[in-house]
């Protein structure tokens, strides 16, 4: 299976790991964020989740292998790739969402949470904000390749290629200098406005896990493996990009 380009940072080449269906994939996951947890370099550790429903299986196996206890949930900072402008309580919030499901149970402590804000804002307000928020945590407003900003990056892949709220086609994915920016039109449902970080942000992450479920995606994931221009396939990582799909997602034909 063709792999795409991978030319920012250590991972040259992205590997890909197909298994067989979404409860597998989520188990390598769970296996994976632990790992990357324990060998975080700094006492302070920051993951990036994804939106979408796929990272749901990941936070039910972290429970289940009993992250509550082995989690240093002092010590994890938690920030999202991307955000839909509706409340937390809104089934549709991403952080609403991962709260409800994973950070709520742990505890996280709140201090270690941090949401995009959307309350009142417009998208690109809540975009300069968070902007803020991210550079306080990393102490500069440039980002240092040596010195990612996140420990760990969780993406997901949408059927029109998408990662994060980068939507194909959209000027967003040209952004080079900003960290976060509004989208004021999602390419696909939910159809409410959006913040992302953009490809500059997500980059700057010592591991890079994409977690594709479906076979909704099966014509997405093709393109990204084959190289094509989409969203998804523009990211980088300043250490390791792996990609686990599911069988689903693959198809019947991958390897
Ligand atoms: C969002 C996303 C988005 C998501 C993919 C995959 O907020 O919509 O972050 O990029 O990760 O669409 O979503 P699924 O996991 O539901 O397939």
């Amino acid at each position: 299976m063709a792999r795409p380009a991978n030319d920012g940072g250590a991972a040259d080449r992205p590997s890909v790991r197909i298994l067989d269906d979404v409860g597998e994939l989520a188990a390598v996951a769970a296996d994976a964020f632990r790992e990357t947890i324990a060998s975080a370099p700094q006492p302070r550790i920051a993951v990036c989740l994804s939106g979408g429903s796929t990272p749901l299986h990941l936070y039910e196996r972290l429970l289940a292998a009993g992250a509550r206890a082995w989690l240093p949930w002092d010590r994890v900072h938690w920030f999202w790739g991307d955000e839909r402008m509706v409340p937390m309580t809104d089934g549709r919030s991403n952080a609403g969402t991962a709260w409800r499901t994973l950070l709520a149970e742990g505890p996280a402590p709140a201090g270690n949470v941090h949401p995009i804000p959307v309350s009142g804002l417009e998208p690109d307000e809540a975009a300069a904000r968070y902007a803020a928020e991210l550079q306080a945590f990393y102490g500069a407003s440039t980002l240092d390749s040596t010195r990612p900003l996140f420990d760990l990056m969780l993406l997901g892949l949408g059927s029109d290629g998408h990662t994060a709220s980068l939507f194909p086609g959209s000027a967003a994915l040209a952004e080079r200098e900003r960290w976060v920016v509004g989208v004021a039109h999602a390419g696909l449902a939910p159809f409410v406005s959006r913040v992302t970080l953009t490809l500059p942000a997500l980059a700057s992450a010592r591991e890079t896990l994409f977690l594709v479920s479906g076979a909704d995606k099966r014509e997405a994931l093709a393109g990204v493996l084959a190289g094509a221009d989409r969203p998804a396939s523009r990211v980088r990582s300043c250490g390791r990009l792996r990609w686990l799909v599911d069988r689903a997602a693959a198809g019947a034909d991958a390897i």
